[in-house]
C-alpha cells in the first residue's frame, strides 16, 4: 500500500535532496539532511502541526516518532479492541508511583491510536483561566475559549446523529461542532442504520437518574458546559470501520486523521518512524535565548544520528516524553542535571513539574434480562459540579477548599516552582469549581464493564501536583514518574463521593429495575450503610485498586515564568529562540473532559503561531 510507494520514492530521491515524503523506517535517510521544522514525537499533537505546516508545499518537516507504523493492526484501528494495545509494545506504560503505570501510545498516532474516542470538551471558563496563568501582555493570545472553541472546531468534522441513534437518544447542536476538519466524529455507528449504537434501557436509565440526582439533561455538552449528564460522540472513526465516511478508503486511514489521507501529496513531510530523540542540540553560544540546531536520535541497540532543523524544533512527545527530552538536552533543574552528568543549556527547574494525572475506579451491578441493544462503544458521561456531587456536605466542602488552599500549596511545592505561586494557581483552581461550577467528576456508564451495567469514576480536578524526572543520561530509562495520587485529601474525597454516587444509582429507579444488585466492590467490601459506605471502606477500596487514566498534563505548562511556567503564550520554552513544545504538557490545569478533542485545538493554534513566524 501507500508504505511501498513511499519507500521507492525514498530510496529513489532522498539521497540526493534531503526531501523525502512519507512514512520511513530507514534512519540513514535523513541523517545529516537539514528540515524546516524537526517534530519529536508522531502522535497526537505532532502529526496536528506537521500536517498543518506542511500545507505550505515549500515547507520541510520530519516528525520522529518513537514507535513504528501499526495503522494496519487491528488493536488500533478497531474501537472493539480498546485495551489490547496495552502493556504491548505499542504502549510505553510509564512506571509512576504506588505501583501505578500510567498508559500512552507508542506509535504512529500516539495515544490517539490506542485512545477510548470519547470526544468531549471542558468547561469555557477553564479555557478562560489559561490567560489568568499568562502575563497581562498575552491577554490577547487567544488563550481562552473564544479562540480554543474556534480551533477545536477546525479539527473536527462531525456527522450528526441520524434517525436512528436519535431515536436512541444521541443528539446534538451544530454549532457546537466542526464540520470539514481531519477528525471525523460521530455517534456509533456512522451510517449503518444505527445498528450498534446501544439501544437497550441502561443508558437512558442511568441518564434519568442522574436527572434524579439534579444534573440537567443536555443534548449536547460539546459547547463549553459540560455540567451535564449527556450522551457524546467519538473521534476518529474508530467506532466507524465497517462503514467508511465520506469515501476516504480504507479504514486505516482514519485513525492517524491528519497523516494517512494527505501521505502521498506532501512532499515536504517526512515521518521517521522507530527511532527515538535522544537530545536536542544547540549552538554553542551560551548567550541567551539558546539556538536549537537539530536533534539527535537513534535506538536503544542501534547508532546515534542527527538530523537539523533550520528553523525550529518542536515538542509533541507528550507529557511524560517531552519534560524528559527537555532535561536530557540540557533545560530543567541544572543541579539535578549536573548530577547526572548533564551540561546545562537552560536552567528551568520547573521542567517535569506541575504533573496533573487523575485516578480511575470502576463500579459495577449484574443486570436484569434486559437486552443491551447494541454493541457500543457506551455513549454516556454525568459530569456533576461539587454541590450535585457532595450533596448536603458540599458547603462543607467549599469550606474545606477555601480553607486548606494555603495549606495545601505548601504541601505540594515540591513538585511546582513554589507555594505561593501555588497558593494563586489553586485559588484559581479553587474558584473554577466553586464559583463556576466546573464539574469535578466524571461518571461514564459502561455496558459491561466491570459488570452488565458499569460506571467508571475519576476525579477531574485534582489539586495533587507531581513530578516527571529524569535519573539517567541514559535516553532509554524510563524518567521517575511521581503523581503523588491522593496527596490532597479533595482528590480522595472527590473520588469516594463519586463513588457513592454511582452505589446510589444502582439503587434508584430506573436503574434498579434493572440492577440485580451492585458486585463490584459490592457490599461485602464496602458495607452499605445510612452514608452508602463509610469514608474508610471507601479509602481502602479505591487505594487498593484504581489505575492513572493515562491524561497526564502541565509538566512543561504555558504559563508565566513567575507561576512556574515552562513555555510562554507562543509555546516557546524560555530562554530558547527556537524550542517549542505543543502537547499536553503545556495545558497549565485539568479540563472538565476527555483531552483529544482540546490537544487537536491547541495544536491547531500552534501551527499558526508557527506559520505566523511569532
Ligand atoms: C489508554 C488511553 C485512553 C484515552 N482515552 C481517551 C478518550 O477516550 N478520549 C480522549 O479525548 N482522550 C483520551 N485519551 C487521551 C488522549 O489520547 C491523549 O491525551 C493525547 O493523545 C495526548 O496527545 P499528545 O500529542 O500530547 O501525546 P501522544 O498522542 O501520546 O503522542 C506522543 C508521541 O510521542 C512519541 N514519543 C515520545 N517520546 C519520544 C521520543 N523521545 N522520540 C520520538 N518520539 C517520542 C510517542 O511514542 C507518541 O507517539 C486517552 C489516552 C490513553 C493513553
Ligand atoms: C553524518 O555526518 C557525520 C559527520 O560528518 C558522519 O560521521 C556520519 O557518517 C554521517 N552519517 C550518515 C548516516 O551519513
Ligand atoms: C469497614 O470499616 C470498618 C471500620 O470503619 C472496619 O471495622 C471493617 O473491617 C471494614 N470492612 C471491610 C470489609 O473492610
Amino acid at each position: 500500500m501507500l508504505l511501498c510507494s513511499t519507500l521507492l520514492l525514498a530510496v529513489g530521491f532522498g539521497a540526493l535532496s534531503g526531501v523525502l515524503g512519507g512514512v520511513i523506517t530507514d534512519p540513514t535517510l535523513v541523517s545529516n539532511h537539514t528540515y524546516d521544522y524537526i517534530i519529536v514525537g508522531g502522535g497526537l499533537t505532532g502529526l496536528t502541526v506537521a500536517g498543518r505546516l506542511t500545507e505550505n508545499p515549500n515547507i520541510q518537516v520530519l516528525v520522529i516518532e518513537a514507535g513504528n507504523d501499526d495503522r494496519t493492526n487491528p488493536v488500533v484501528y478497531d474501537i472493539y479492541r480498546y485495551g489490547d494495545a496495552f502493556g504491548t509494545k505499542l504502549d510505553w506504560s510509564y512506571p509512576a508511583d504506588q505501583g501505578r503505570s500510567i498508559l500512552a501510545g507508542k506509535t504512529l498516532g500516539g495515544s490517539s491510536s490506542i485512545n477510548g474516542a470519547a470526544w468531549t470538551r471542558g468547561l469555557k471558563q477553564q479555557y478562560d483561566s489559561w490567560l489568568q496563568l499568562l502575563d497581562p501582555a498575552d491577554a490577547n493570545s487567544g488563550w481562552d475559549w473564544n479562540g480554543m472553541f474556534s480551533y477545536m472546531k477546525k479539527a473536527e468534522s462531525f456527522t450528526p446523529p441520524n434517525s436512528g441513534q436519535l431515536a436512541k437518544g444521541a443528539n446534538s447542536i451544530s454549532s457546537y461542532h466542526g464540520f470539514t476538519g481531519p477528525v471525523h466524529a460521530a455517534f456509533p455507528l456512522y451510517g449503518l442504520s444505527s445498528k450498534l449504537m446501544y439501544g437497550g434501557p441502561q443508558e437512558p436509565a442511568f441518564a434519568s437518574v442522574m436527572v434524579k440526582f439534579g444534573l440537567v439533561k443536555y443534548k449536547d455538552l460539546n459547547g463549553g458546559t459540560p455540567n451535564c449528564v449527556s450522551f457524546t460522540p467519538d473521534s476518529n472513526g474508530r467506532a466507524f470501520v465497517v462503514n467508511q465516511p465520506r469515501g476516504l478508503g480504507s479504514p486505516v486511514i482514519l485513525r492517524v486523521a491528519y497523516l494517512s489521507p494527505v501521505e502521498s501529496q506532501r512532499k515536504g513531510w517526512t515521518t521517521l518512524v522507530g527511532q527515538q530523540v535522544t537530545k536536542i542540540l544547540f549552538n554553542p553560544s551560551t548567550a541567551l535565548p539558546r539556538v536549537a540546531t537539530g536533534v539527535q536520535f537513534g535506538t536503544s541497540s542501534g547508532k546515534r544520528f542527527t538530523a537539523l532543523a533550520r528553523k525550529e524544533v518542536i515538542l509533541a512527545a507528550g507529557a511524560i516524553g517531552s519534560p524528559k527530552v527537555l532535561q536530557l538536552s540540557g533545560i530543567g533543574d541544572a543541579a539535578a542535571l549536573s548530577s547526572l552528568g548533564i551540561q546545562s543549556v537552560v536552567n528551568l527547574p520547573t521542567v517535569g513539574k506541575n504533573l496533573q494525572e487523575q485516578t480511575l475506579s470502576a463500579l459495577g451491578a449484574g443486570g436484569t434480562n434486559f437486552n443491551v441493544g447494541g454493541s457500543g462503544p457506551s455513549d454516556v458521561i454525568a459530569y456533576p459540579n461539587l454541590y450535585q456531587l457532595f450533596g448536603s456536605q458540599a458547603s462543607a466542602m467549599v469550606n474545606h477548599i477555601t480553607q486548606s488552599i494555603s495549606a495545601w500549596a505548601s504541601s505540594q511545592a515540591k513538585s511546582a516552582l513554589s507555594a505561593s505561586a501555588l497558593q494563586t494557581i489553586f485559588g484559581i483552581q479553587a474558584n473554577l469549581i466553586i464559583q463556576d461550577n466546573a464539574p469535578v467528576a466524571e461518571l461514564f456508564q459502561v455496558t459491561n464493564y466491570p459488570d452488565k451495567l458499569g460506571t467508571i469514576i475519576w476525579p477531574l480536578l485534582p489539586f495533587s501536583r507531581g513530578t516527571v524526572q529524569i535519573t539517567s543520561s541514559n535516553p532509554f530509562v524510563p524518567p521517575k514518574t511521581t503523581v503523588n495520587y491522593f496527596s490532597v485529601d479533595f482528590d480522595l474525597s472527590t473520588q469516594i463521593a463519586a463513588a457513592r454516587m454511582v452505589r446510589r444509582s444502582f439503587q434508584t429507579s430506573p436503574l434498579s429495575g434493572l440492577s440485580t444488585g451492585e458486585t463490584v466492590p459490592g457490599f461485602s467490601t464496602v458495607p452499605d450503610d445510612a452514608n452508602h459506605g463509610s469514608d474508610a471502606n471507601w479509602t481502602k477500596w479505591i487505594k487498593s485498586q484504581f489505575s492513572s487514566v493515562a491524561h497526564p498534563i502541565a509538566t512543561c505548562a504555558m504559563m508565566s515564568r513567575s507561576l512556574g511556567g515552562v513555555v510562554d503564550a507562543r509555546l516557546r520554552v524560555y530562554d530558547t529562540q527556537n524550542v517549542r513544545v505543543v502537547d499536553a504538557s503545556i495545558m497549565p490545569l485539568q479540563i472538565s473532559a476527555h483531552l483529544s478533542s482540546t490537544l487537536y485545538g491547541i495544536a491547531e493554534k500552534a501551527a499558526d503561531i508557527i506559520k505566523s513566524g511569532l
